[in-house]
């Protein structure tokens, strides 16, 4: 499966990849996931400051905590997840020259967040704090949940798949939210990850 590349500059810039990684590089990726979850309460917390309404309530439900390989270089060798995902940044197909936006944008990686949902997770319409964000879905397959749709809030008539090992790089400004996950409780590891990286311009 080849990897392909749809660029959109209307209603708003936004980059669509499909087939991510590599079939070998999704499995190494997919390991380490499940190592993760059955390490779960190493890693994964429910505190990773999200995103809050005006009344200071969360606006999601998850697990989640961010992954330093990917801003550290030392450890970037130890994380398939960080390593496949820095080669796809240091290809200048990451940011097509058809893209109005994102073209000629090197950014630097300011944040990798794993994120997992299971049974009755969501994250609520809010925006990120980045210049753009680029946000990957893996699940295993076959499918064992429903919902979890990616969605642009303030626009509706742009349909994103949620797809397993495809992504999408957008203006971290532009809202977007995941529709409540429902899933047998017992599927445990087979739920909804994201990887999702921060991108912001180059400190001067
Ligand atoms: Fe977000």
């Amino acid at each position: 499966m080849r990897k392909t590349t749809e660029v959109y500059n209307s209603p708003f810039p936004y980059v669509y990849f499909e087939n991510m990684y590599s079939n070998d590089r999704l499995a190494e990726i997919c390991d380490e996931l499940d190592f993760y979850s059955r390490n779960r309460q190493r890693y994964f917390t429910n505190k990773t400051r999200p995103a809050t309404d005006d009344e200071g309530i969360s606006l999601k439900e998850n697990k989640a905590f961010f992954l330093h390989h990917l801003i550290n270089p030392q450890a970037q060798d130890s994380s398939a997840c960080a390593k496949y995902t820095l080669d796809h940044l240091a290809n200048p197909k990451a940011f097509p020259v058809e893209s109005k936006y994102f073209n000629r944008f090197r950014p630097e990686c300011s944040g990798f967040l794993i994120s997992y949902y299971t049974n009755g997770d969501y994250y609520h319409a809010h925006s990120d704090d980045s210049v753009a964000s680029l946000v990957i879905w893996i699940y295993k397959e076959p499918k064992k949940f429903e919902g979890g749709e990616f969605i642009f809030t303030d626009y509706p008539e742009v349909k994103i798949p949620t797809n397993n090992n495809c992504a999408v790089m957008f203006p971290g400004r532009i809202r977007h939210q995941v529709n409540e996950v429902k899933m047998e409780e017992n599927d445990n590891g087979f739920g909804r990850y994201s990887l999702t990286v921060f991108l912001d311009n180059p400190r001067r």
